[in-house]
């Protein structure tokens, strides 16, 4: 598996403990930053990442800001990307058995490391259970298809 990560001027703290479970976990990943600690825009890291998942030149994103709020309404405007804001392992588990979420975001000034690396952990390592969860995947794709 390979992720890309990035983060605004919010989440670089909660990106660094991500990027050391990462390598932790033995992990590929590709780091898109920001690099700063002066004001950055989310959009300008959501969507890069967004675009490199929907593009399959990787197979998942997480994304942190203040609160993985701003990340994930912009990454959820790219085509194919389901991204989900979770902040509890029990929604980390179940968006990747039911909406086979591609895209985790969590926000640094909301939870603790802790707990983000318990989440991240689940996410990345649970499996999409398919069946009924494909069918209503499918009728959200079908709209977005279907989209002008
Ligand atoms: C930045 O101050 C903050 O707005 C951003 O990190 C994020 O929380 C937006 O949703």
């Amino acid at each position: 598996m390979k992720v890309a990560i990035a983060s605004d001027h919010g989440g670089i703290a909660l990106r660094e403990e991500i990027l050391s479970l990462l390598l932790e976990l033995n992990i590929d990943f590709v780091d898109l930053g920001c690099e700063c600690r002066t004001s950055v825009d989310y959009p300008d890291y959501a969507i890069p990442v967004a675009e490199k998942v929907a593009n399959q030149e990787v197979d998942r994103g997480i994304l942190i800001c203040g609160t993985g709020i701003g990340m994930s309404i912009a990454a959820n405007k790219v085509k194919g990307i389901r991204c989900a804001l979770v902040h509890d392992i029990f929604s980390a588990k179940a968006t990747r058995e039911h909406n086979d979420s591609n895209i985790l975001t969590m926000g640094e000034r909301v939870i603790g490391p802790g707990l983000a690396r318990e989440i991240a952990k689940v996410w990345l390592t649970t499996s999409f259970e398919g069946g009924r969860h494909e069918d209503r995947i499918n009728k959200v794709t079908t709209y977005e298809t279907n989209m002008v």
